[in-house]
């Protein structure tokens, strides 16, 4: 019973047992395809987060196909934390993405030649919380952005990544233009509306003059404590945008002391325009002569128009 509503449901699901896809997925990719043209020229492709396989499936069903009229061998690495059933001209790497050792394997497989394009679909398991789901995922993109970047010098055309499209989204767009002329984010039809998910497509990959890529990214491995400092040209100011994003401002969810610099005392400034009779000015005047009922005596509530919780008030 449940598995034939799903599949009234669901037409994607359907569609995808029907056709011999491994999931629903693989519309996606092929909806993006048909919406970007990110297939024509491909010989080499990574399918990172790959399992169970379904991109991959699309890889080498779309790639392989044309391998006789491009006249060259068509490569396809598969890498995931989890195992995946094999697939037709698919090298499978079981690992992590976050891990430099990974980044070193896919770039022993293609023996110095740069890739074409790199997806991504990878997703953590999600709690339904949405702020916390687009935390993990971001820090997933990040650690694909890291592998992205330290391979870089074998990656010349397309990058295609699952992304939470949440409040802080454009600081990953502003990420990624650093790297690519064209960053557009897309929506395929099989992708539910009622999901965050989004992906970006990332065209004419074109690194800034002078940005020397290296497998000490500091989004690697966790290794956080590489010294900022010893960073020299572009990439003293990329790779800690990259890593922590635009830190220059005050974090509007922090609280900081008072005394702002060591050296200079803190004083009170009265807001620089006060409320016009706000609507609480009688009860404020009221409850300071004494003048509210008994129900409402300040001893039985707690204060809401005191003079510290109200500054505003006092200075009408
Ligand atoms: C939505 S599934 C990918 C589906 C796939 N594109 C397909 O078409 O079949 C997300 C995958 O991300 C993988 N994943 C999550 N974190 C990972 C990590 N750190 N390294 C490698 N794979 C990861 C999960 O194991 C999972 O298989």
């Amino acid at each position: 019973m449940g598995r034939s509503s799903k599949d009234k449901r669901d037409i994607y699901y359907r569609l995808a047992k029907e056709e011999g896809w491994r999931a629903r997925s693989a519309f996606k990719l092929l909806q993006l395809d048909h919406e970007f043209n990110l297939f024509p020229g491909v010989t080499r492709a990574v399918d990172l987060c790959a399992a169970p396989g379904s991109w991959s499936q699309v890889l080498s069903r779309k790639l392989r196909g044309r391998e006789e009229e491009q006249g060259e061998r068509v490569k396809i690495v598969a890498v995931d934390l989890q195992a995946m059933a094999p697939l037709p001209g698919v090298t499978q790497i079981q690992g992590d993405i976050t891990k430099v050792s990974t980044a070193q394997e896919i770039i022993r497989h293609f023996e110095g030649q740069p890739a074409d394009l790199v997806v991504c679909d990878g997703a953590p398991d999600v709690t339904g919380l949405h702020d916390v789901d687009e935390y993990i995922q971001a820090q997933l993109l990040l650690a694909v952005s890291a592998l992205f970047f330290s391979i870089h010098p074998l990656v010349c055309g397309v990058r295609l990544t699952a992304i939470f499209r949440g409040k802080d989204v454009t600081l990953l767009y502003s990420q990624l233009k650093i790297f690519f002329t064209g960053v557009t984010c897309a929506k395929p039809r099989s992708s539910r509306n009622s999901s965050i998910e989004a992906f970006v497509v990332c065209q004419n990959y074109s690194p800034p003059e002078g940005y020397v890529p290296n497998m000490s990214n500091p989004l690697l491995d966790h290794s956080y404590d590489v010294d900022f400092n010893q960073l020299e040209g572009p990439n003293r100011v990329i790779v800690p945008f990259l890593a922590c994003g635009d830190l220059s401002a005050f974090d509007s969810d922090r609280t900081y002391p008072l005394q702002l610099d060591a050296g200079k005392q803190y004083r009170y400034t009265p807001p620089t325009q006060p409320p016009i009779r706000p609507p609480y000015e009688q009860a404020c005047h009221l409850r300071k002569n004494n003048l509210l009922s008994r129900e409402d005596a300040p001893s039985s509530r707690p204060s809401q128009c005191g003079d510290e919780a109200q500054p505003q008030a006092e200075s009408v």
